[in-house]
């Protein structure tokens, strides 16, 4: 690793794009392997394709298509599917031009700025606030633009994520009026798609949105080995240069992705990443090597990421349990070390409350639900059981993501008074050791 005040060695970074430049070439195109990217073929979704497309179908001559949901788990191509059909509905020759309004729910998540987002879309103006507006003066507004704007055609809503609106306060009332927009429209016509991958979200619905949303749905079943083979290629035909792939590496990232339940966003991830690992080490070829660096960095980043979206308290905890390892890796923790760590340490950041055994206990289970740590119960006799806490990734990681918080990079040098040989904890006083 370069160090700042590693003065005697300067990075030739000419140089290095120099050889980039001159080096073997992997990518053809890279965007093929983007998130974002639609492909023109989509290889085991003929069923579904098809089943939108009639569903669709009518909006060509004017007529209200049905809403629908669609239904399946995280990367089976629910979003894709519908994106595409959407652009093929639009090359069609017909006078009528249907209008699509993409809405993911995770990202305009509250009933509120839906309604604006649909506005300001159809208007192409920021016409609506983002706050301050009663919802019913936004609603006739809308039906008076939809009626002016979209006229005699129809417009599609997209509700992706769908299940994120419901959970939120006023998210069923929007979605039955959004299903009962053509009640209230003259001229045009409107149909909602809802997407989402919580197969159980239905349960959560109103009756009367189930009556005009559910009864009509569409399976996006996960992919198998086989199936994510074939995304795989035709996505690598036109990402990668020929040659460059080793015969058993598609067959490999399909396997390994069929395991996490045929996630292709997941597949295609890791045939990205081998090839742009196998390109930085300047490689001719995209070897097995590469897949398995490539899934050791997505678990690293995924681990990161979800411990930087975990409350502060369970951040405090895992600090807590780093801050003993580092500072005595032999010492054995259990449960009351890291209450005794966690009390000391949340006392240096304002405003962070003291947390009972229990919800430490409750914190310690998820930690290790989510395979941070291990933490196996033993029992210590007549003084009941305590759970032996270990991490179960490399500390280091560890380190990393928790440099990375603000609230707690500033106490990550705390020795914690367990360690600290020269003073002994009596009923929650600290005194000096005196022998
Ligand atoms: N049959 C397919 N052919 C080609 N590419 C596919 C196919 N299915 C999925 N993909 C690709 O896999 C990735 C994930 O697909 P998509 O975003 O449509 O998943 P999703 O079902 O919407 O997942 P989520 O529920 O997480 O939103 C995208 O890059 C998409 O292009
Ligand atoms: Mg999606």
């Amino acid at each position: 690793m370069l160090k700042n005040h590693d003065y005697n060695y300067q990075f030739n970074i000419d140089k290095f794009y120099k050889n980039y430049l001159k080096g073997p070439k992997i990518f053809n195109n890279r965007n093929a392997l983007d998130p974002s990217y639609i492909p023109e073929i989509l290889p085991h979704r003929d069923v579904q394709i098809k089943d939108i497309a009639e569903k669709t179908a009518c909006a060509l001559l004017g007529d209200a298509p049905p809403s629908f949901l669609c239904y399946g788990q995280t990367g089976t191509g629910k979003t894709a599917t519908i994106r595409y059909v959407s652009q093929k509905l639009a090359q069609q020759n017909s006078e009528i031009k249907p209008w699509w309004i993409y809405i993911n729910c995770n990202v305009v998540s509250t009933p509120y700025r839906i309604l604006a987002h649909i506005y300001n879309t159809i208007s192409r103006e920021e016409k609506i606030p983002p706050t301050g507006l009663p919802k019913d003066i936004i609603f006739k507004k809308l039906l008076g633009l939809l009626d002016s704007k979209v006229k005699d055609s129809i417009c599609f809503l997209v509700l992706d994520e769908i299940d994120i609106l419901v959970d939120k306060k006023g998210g069923n009332e929007i979605l039955y009026d959004l299903t009962r927009l053509n009640e209230n429209l003259d001229n045009c016509k409107s149909s909602l798609i809802g997407i989402s991958n919580k197969l159980k979200f239905r349960n959560s619905l109103d009756p009367r949105i189930l009556s005009s949303l559910g009864e009509e749905h569409i399976v996006f079943h996960s992919y198998d080995a086989s199936e994510l083979r074939d995304i795989l290629n035709e996505r690598a035909r036109i990402a990668f240069h020929e040659h460059v792939l080793k015969e058993d590496l598609i067959p490999l990232c399909a396997a390994v992705a069929a395991k996490e339940h045929g996630d292709a966003r997941k597949a295609l991830q890791l045939l990205r990443k081998a090839g742009e690992l196998a390109e930085r080490a300047q490689s001719k070829i995209v070897t097995s090597e590469y897949v398995e660096k490539a899934q050791e960095e997505i678990e690293r980043d995924y681990i990161m990421e979800f411990i930087k979206g975990l409350p502060l308290q369970a951040q405090l905890i895992l600090t807590s349990i780093y801050l003993i390892s580092k500072f005595n890796p032999d010492h054995i923790i259990i449960s009351g070390d890291i209450y005794d760590v966690h009390s000391e340490i949340r006392g240096l950041i304002p405003g962070i409350r003291q947390l009972t055994k229990r919800r430490i206990s409750d914190y310690i289970n998820e930690l290790a639900l989510a395979g941070i740590i291990t933490a196996d119960v033993k029992s210590m006799g007549h003084y009941g059981r305590t759970k032996i806490i270990k991490f179960d990734i490399g500390i280091d990681i560890i380190e990393k993501v928790l440099c990375e918080i603000d609230k707690i990079q500033g106490i990550l040098n705390h020795k914690p008074i367990l360690l600290q040989t020269d003073k002994v904890k009596l009923k929650n006083n600290i005194f000096k050791k005196l022998i």
